[in-house]
């Protein structure tokens, strides 16, 4: 394990029974050549002792933000700088509490928040705990920024059987490995940030429990970003999408085990780490790509803003400026959402509609003619929705008119959002 060399590694500890798994962990990462600088919480010194992390760590523990002999260097600030990745093993229900609701009020959740570095959290705790809702729902938020080990199922201290024992050490290691290689960091998205209303936990929670929270064995086919259609061999139709959204989507199922194949038309962005990107230009590029995958797919959710019309002649050569005016002559591309509707098998299909007026109307109207399970509706003269920006305000309207507002929220909160209800479709299938 080479990566760890000369990697600086905080770890946290925090007070759950699990926490003397931190030792074997701290030992690990040094002996694989990592410097490991460790912080406990208070109540984390209850289950295991400072003296024997910093023995393993080969480095004084921290455990008092003010009590620090160096506190002329701003500890909290030079630790978060200096970081490669950060470890919360195990990470309690308290500490992921005040994380998702921006508590630093101790080292640990001070240098958390100060950190560009990724971090990853494994969570430890009873069943029930883990169970929480809003336990459940600040992990949820979490997810958006944060990188997660799923607790491990079986019999726990306390004597229940069930979700939060604290996921195998072998695992933990492999996903720090796999954030560490792929210098995903926390995402801290600027502008408003509001808590995400759920509307639906109890369906959330039981997909969660069931395991398929996870994507692991679904393949997910997600379209981003703008089409371009061509005038002549220099100018194109195009919009103002710039993919962000789909990105978002194509990262997060990634994230949670899918296998993503991600259509996109031209931008800036680079490819999420793990998913396959088909780069395409026109809506017709877009159309062959999307329904040669369409058969071997489980969900298809479609944010790309493909153009409606293209011109009508693409001329060889560049058009030379004449006297007077140009016009150009328009016609209809392949409606590709319609298409997939139409041939719809087994698929979740998710549409998106970006609307200037009457959303709502709209949306609810494209839903049902284009036999979507849902849509995924953004008015997108609003501030902080639609192209360019890192927020977004959406709303999920169903066929059957059912309508779920979704505060502005991060688009990696919104694309989280989304997966958990494709997820909520998926069993409600399975039980039928
Ligand atoms: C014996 C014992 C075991 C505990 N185990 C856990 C645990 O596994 N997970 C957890 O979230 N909290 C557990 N708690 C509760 C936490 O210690 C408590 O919420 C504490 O405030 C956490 O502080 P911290 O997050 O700052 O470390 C346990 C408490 C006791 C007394």
């Amino acid at each position: 394990m080479m990566m760890w060399h000369n990697k600086f590694v905080v770890v946290g500890v925090t007070g759950g029974i699990a926490a003397y798994k931190a030792a074997e962990l701290v030992s690990v990462l040094t002996r694989e050549g990592a410097e490991v600088q460790v912080i406990m919480t208070a109540s984390a010194q209850q289950f295991i002792t400072p003296l024997t992390l910093q023995t393993l760590s080969k480095n004084p523990v921290i455990v008092d933000m003010f009590a620090e002999p160096k506190a002329w260097e701003v500890q909290h600030v030079a630790l978060a700088d200096k970081a490669d990745l950060f470890l919360v093993v195990p990470a309690t229900a308290n500490l992921i509490g005040k994380v998702a609701n921006g508590i630093a009020d101790d080292m640990l959740t001070t240098t958390i928040m100060a950190t560009r570095a990724p971090v990853v959290f494994a969570p430890a705790m009873n069943v029930h705990m883990y169970a929480n809702p809003i336990v459940q729902m600040n992990i949820h938020k979490l997810r958006g920024f944060y990188h997660f080990v799923e607790p491990g199922s079986g019999r726990l201290a306390c004597g229940y059987e069930g979700k939060g024992r604290l996921a195998e050490l072998s695992e933990i290691l492999e996903t720090a490995g796999r954030v560490l290689n792929s210098g995903t960091s926390a995402q801290q998205t600027p502008g408003e940030y509001s808590n995400r209303v759920v509307t639906n936990i109890n369906d959330q929670l039981e997909a969660q429990q069931c395991g398929v929270a996870d994507y692991s064995g679904l393949t997910v086919l997600v379209t981003a970003g703008a089409t371009r259609e061509a005038i002549d061999p220099i100018r194109f139709i195009t919009n103002r999408s710039t993919g962000k959204m789909g990105f978002a989507i194509a990262e997060a199922a990634a994230r949670r085990g899918a296998r993503v194949i991600l259509v996109a038309g031209p931008t800036n962005l680079p490819a999420p780490p793990g998913v396959e990107l088909v780069a395409i230009e026109s809506a017709r590029d877009m159309y062959a790509a999307v329904t040669e995958h369409y058969p071997g797919v489980d969900v298809v959710i479609k944010s790309a803003a493909v153009a409606d019309y293209r011109p009508k002649q693409r001329a060889g050569q560049k058009i030379k400026k004449g006297e007077g005016d140009l016009i150009l002559e328009l016609e209809r591309n392949p409606d590709i959402l319609a298409q997939l509707g139409k041939t719809k098998q087994r698929q979740v299909l998710v549409g998106f509609a970006a609307e200037t007026n009457d959303l709502i109307r709209h949306a609810s109207d494209k839903v049902r003619r284009k036999n979507l399970d849902f849509i995924v509706a953004n008015d997108v003269t609003q501030a902080g929705a639609g192209f360019g920006t890192d927020t977004n305000m959406v709303k999920f309207i169903f066929p059957t008119g059912e309508i779920h507002e979704l505060p502005m929220m991060p688009k990696s909160e919104v694309a989280g959002a989304i997966l958990d209800q494709v997820l909520v479709i998926l069993r409600q299938r399975d039980k039928e």
